[in-house]
């Protein structure tokens, strides 16, 4: 099976925000990554529901909107009307994380709960049979651009075998540093969706790396 891949929006030309749009829209990209900072959960300002509305009005492909945000749950329902097709929160903003899921899920939005670098995946255990994704941080969250953390190889495995264990349907998205290099491995360990940012808009040929990235098969 080949890899899903959601080219994330924050690496964009936000003053070509269409223009950077309708090239996804003509690429081999299955998902549109949003990635939503509120400057509290992390020290970064993205943008808001507007910009996901205005993303929306010309997507043909489904967004997948990351919330690095406090308090998801104020606001699902604005970011579900704003077009997002998954909600992803973070497992270290949720008290509550199994309401959060099943509020996503009656909304009609797949529901993902997102991974920091230092979360163990067994911690997910007990609720991962609600978890349509598990967007594993490969980076601290906040930044475009960062540098790829080794340690994401050996959390993707133990997080594909507890869900081979728990019988469930997560799909492993993989979020941050991602490149050509890394892809294969990532792969290899039971990742199914690949995020990437910075290494698709700064390439010469976004359609092309897209391209390259989702050709990747296992070795
Ligand atoms: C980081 C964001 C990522 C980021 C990825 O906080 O969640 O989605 O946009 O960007 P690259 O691929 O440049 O690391
Ligand atoms: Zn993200």
């Amino acid at each position: 099976m080949s890899l899903l891949i959601a080219p994330s929006i924050l690496a964009a030309d936000f003053s070509n925000l269409q223009r950077e749009v309708e090239m996804l829209n003509t690429s081999a990209a299955d998902y549109i990554h949003v990635d939503i900072m509120d400057g509290v959960f992390v020290p970064n300002i993205s943008f808001g529901i507007p910009v996901i509305e205005a993303i929306q009005r010309h997507a043909q492909k489904p967004l997948d909107v990351h919330l690095m945000i406090v308090n998801p749950d104020n606001y699902l329902e604005a970011f579900k009307n704003a077009g997002a097709a998954v909600i992803s929160v973070h497992y270290e903003a949720c008290t509550h994380l199994h309401r959060t899921l099943q509020a996503i899920h009656s909304l009609g939005a797949k529901a993902g709960v997102a991974i920091n670098p230092h979360t163990p995946v067994e911690l997910l255990s007990d609720v991962i049979q609600d978890v349509d994704l598990v967007c594993m941080m490969s980076v601290n969250p906040g930044f475009g651009g960062q540098k790829f953390i080794e340690n994401t190889y050996s959390k993707v495995s133990r997080l594909k075998d507890l869900i081979l264990a728990k019988g469930a349907a997560t799909k492993i998205e993989i979020d941050g540093g991602v490149n050509l290099d890394n892809a294969p491995k990532l792969l290899a360990a039971g990742a199914d969706v690949l995020v990437a940012g910075s290494f698709v808009f700064n390439s010469a040929d976004p359609i092309q790396t897209i391209n390259q990235l989702k050709s990747i098969e296992v070795v």
